[in-house]
């Protein structure tokens, strides 16, 4: 490593999972750019002694990621807009000392939405599944983004209620519902674009998240899951001839949206797409 290395990483506990490293370090190597990505293990307990070390390590950005995301706020000098609305922060700028937050979580999935589907939020209204820091996320920036309806439905309805009370207060353009999640063949219809942000999909033996012979009626379906790359819900869409997209591009966009608040450069997104691939298939 040259002594003049910026180092950047990812604070989350566990943490061998990632793949964030090897799409950032792809970068740096294809750019030849002097940065290194390292992953670090850090429990709960160590949180503020951890982002402490980023300023006096003068490390230069750091992504943060389960189960972090919320309680890191309360360590920061400033937090974006965004970040401040979702309550959650998935990226730290080093700004001279200054530690300054953001979220790309929603962002990216906006921007994969885009070059998955071509669709732009502006006036569409979505159907998503799950209320956990993942619809949380998105459908704040959707809100954002100006999406006219949004529709939670979640098994647990206080938590679906929750995030729709936060887009009422603070995006009262955006009309918002929380369902319970049996309850959506009373609601669907060809107006909605499906997302899903629960789990279910990622084992062989989960159980459907709904009844997937409504999806007669939908023309678009995104899955946040990318691993597998086709989850029962996709393909019982494409089943009925629906646009679909997995999760791989918002994993890749919430990336590159993190290296360019760090680095002031807008990454290749083929590359960073690449090493994930790559890594996650063992190509
Ligand atoms: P994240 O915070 O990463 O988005 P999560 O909180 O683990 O993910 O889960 C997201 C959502 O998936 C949750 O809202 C959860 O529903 P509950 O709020 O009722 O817990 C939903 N979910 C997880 N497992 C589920 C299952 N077996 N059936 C229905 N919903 C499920």
């Amino acid at each position: 490593m040259p002594a003049t290395i910026q180092l950047l990483g990812i604070f989350g506990f566990p943490i061998s999972h990632t793949l964030s490293p090897y799409m950032h370090n792809a970068v740096c190597k294809k750019l030849n750019l002097p940065y290194f990505y390292a992953p670090f293990e850090i429990s709960s307990e160590k949180l503020d002694k951890a982002i402490d070390s980023v300023r006096t390590l003068k490390i230069s950005g750091i992504n943060i990621t389960i189960p972090h995301k919320e309680k890191v706020i309360q360590y920061l000098d400033e937090i974006s807009s965004e970040a401040k609305l979702i309550g959650a922060v998935n990226t730290i700028k080093n700004d001279n000392g200054k530690l300054i937050g953001y979220n790309t979580d929603g962002k990216g999935f906006i921007a994969a939405l885009k070059e998955d589907t071509g669709i732009l939020p502006g006036k569409r209204s979505f159907l998503i599944f799950g209320a956990g820091g993942a619809c949380r996320s998105i459908a704040i920036q959707l809100a954002l983004d100006g999406a006219k309806k949004i529709i939670i439905a979640n098994r647990t309805l206080d938590k679906a209620e929750n995030i729709a009370d936060n887009i009422r207060k603070n995006i009262p353009a955006c009309d918002v519902q929380a369902i319970l999640l049996n309850k959506i063949a009373d609601i669907i219809s060809d107006e909605y674009i499906l997302i899903n942000t629960t789990p279910l999909g990622m084992k062989e033996s989960d159980s459907p998240i709904f009844d997937y012979s409504l999806l007669s009626k939908i023309k678009i379906v995104v899955d946040i899951i990318y691993n597998p790359p086709q989850t029962p819900l996709l393909k019982e869409a494409q089943k009925f001839d629906a646009r679909t997209a997995n999760g791989l591009n918002m994993l890749v966009f919430q990336g590159a949206l993190a290296f360019e608040i760090w680095t002031g450069i807008k990454p290749p997104i083929l590359v960073m797409r690449e090493a994930l691939i790559e890594k996650m298939f063992k190509l």
